[in-house]
């Protein structure tokens, strides 16, 4: 029997603490640190999920066999390379293989080389030659990204120059962010879509396509947060697109950075969208994305442990086995979120819930729940097709009450 170490506190770790509690071969799960309702499936530990010196020391006081890792700041804190050197198995790229998602150059840098299809961008560090290349090019809208980390900030559709000449000197003269650069990029439209998959250097085992909601408010209105809701399947995405997306987008990306010294061991995040002259990568993640995985892991019908455990050991898989439902999740969020909000305030029904609520930020104080984030909760709910999944999860949502969240009420619009 197996003792698992999750790292991270939000909807995502519940998804996979839950897969794994389904797994006949999981014994114990531990969560640092976890939230009140992985707390019902696992037991918590208080250890920030960057404190890489005090997660080895628990995870080889408490002989655990494998670890899986969350969120991005985690791998980028150099985690799995910490676990891996000790000989923990551990489900997470190296810190250097994390440059997928936490640099934009990188990223960029390797799509050009393997010709990976994305948008064309040059970079720039000097606020006057960036400048100067977009006078030249005189096309708005502009996209650009600041190439660190930047919380979400990073990435400003400038309409006009003035807004462009605003952002570079905020993003490469001013205060606010780093020493880091500014990607410029050709701006394209389409439908954006996530296909993430599991990467052990070559071998890549997809995941069902999912859509995520970033804007806060219905019909995409509002600013852009975590994600306010997720679904799968997606209809406007062909059986030949996602498997012509594998081909030339996912395989080769793993290919490249196991042939140039950064293999990947964990999730391969590809934002990818639809445009009128094809596929083409917006950004990688190296990591699940979230909400989409509370959509996506509960689909998976193969035991999670042998998964994940396969994935950090670099064991063969058979082809992975997904529920073919229709899934559709919504975000309870706190008002006021992506902005300032409230926490603390009570919440009740989720037990009532027909399908899987998977906590976002909550805490639980003398026996009651309480919002403990911006996203507090995930509502998933499943149906025959995207409507009914819709109609299904937003019924049930009706169950649950708390004088302090928010939702946007048109999930999934796009599969309509
Ligand atoms: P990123 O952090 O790179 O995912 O960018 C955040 C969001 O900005 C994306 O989800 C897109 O909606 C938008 N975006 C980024 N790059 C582009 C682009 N080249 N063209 C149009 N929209 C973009
Ligand atoms: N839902 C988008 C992300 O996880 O980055």
């Amino acid at each position: 029997m197996k003792k698992v170490l999750v790292i991270g506190s939000g909807g995502r770790e519940h998804a996979i603490v839950y897969q794994l509690s389904r797994s006949p071969q999981v014994e114990h799960i531990y969560c640092a640190q976890g939230n009140a309702g992985i707390a019902q499936l696992a037991e918590c530990v208080p250890i920030a999920d960057t404190n890489v010196p005090q997660l080895l020391d628990f995870a080889l006081t408490h002989q655990v066999d494998l670890c899986v890792v969350g969120p991005e700041a985690a791998l980028a804190a150099g985690v799995a390379d910490a676990f891996r050197e000790a000989g923990v198995a551990v489900f997470g790229h190296s810190r250097a293989a994390t440059q997928i998602e936490s640099s934009k150059e990188f990223a960029k840098q390797l799509m050009a080389r393997h010709h990976i299809p994305t948008a064309a961008y040059r970079s720039f560090a000097d606020y006057n030659e960036a400048l100067r290349y977009v006078r030249s090019r005189n096309t708005y809208p502009t996209v650009l990204k600041y190439d660190g980390l930047a919380a979400g900030k990073g990435v400003v559709i400038a309409e006009n120059e003035q807004q462009a000449d605003l952002t570079l000197r905020d993003m490469l003269v001013g205060e606010a962010f780093g020493k880091g650069k500014v990607v410029i990029e050709d701006y394209l439209q389409g439908p954006e879509f996530s296909f993430m998959a599991f990467v052990h250097h070559h071998r890549v085992y997809p995941m069902p396509l999912a859509q995520d909601h970033k804007r806060a408010f219905d019909e995409d209105k509002g600013p852009n947060t975590g994600g306010m809701g997720a679904y799968t399947p997606l209809p406007f995405i062909s059986p030949e697109e996602e498997q012509w997306a594998l081909r030339h987008i996912l395989q080769p990306v793993a290919d490249a950075m196991a042939n140039e010294g950064t293999p990947l061991t964990g999730v391969l995040y590809g934002g990818l969208m639809k445009t009128p002259e094809g596929i083409r990568v917006i950004e990688f993640n190296a990591r699940f994305g979230d909400p989409e995985t509370e959509v996506v892991l509960p689909l998976l019908e193969t035991d999670a442990y042998t998964v994940f455990h396969a994935i950090a050991t670099g064991n063969e898989l058979p082809p992975l086995v997904w529920q073919q439902q229709a899934t559709v999740g919504v975000v309870l969020a706190s008002k006021g979120y992506p902005g300032t909000y409230k926490k603390g305030a009570e919440i009740t029904g989720t037990e009532q819930f027909d399908g899987l609520v998977l906590h976002m930020g909550t805490t639980r104080e003398n026996g009651h729940l309480l919002t403990n984030g911006g996203r507090v909760l995930m509502c998933v709910a499943h149906g025959d097709n995207i409507p009914q999944a819709r109609q299904h999860a937003y019924d049930e949502i009706q169950k649950i009450h708390c004088d302090n969240l928010f939702y946007r009420t048109d999930i999934a619009y796009q599969a309509l």
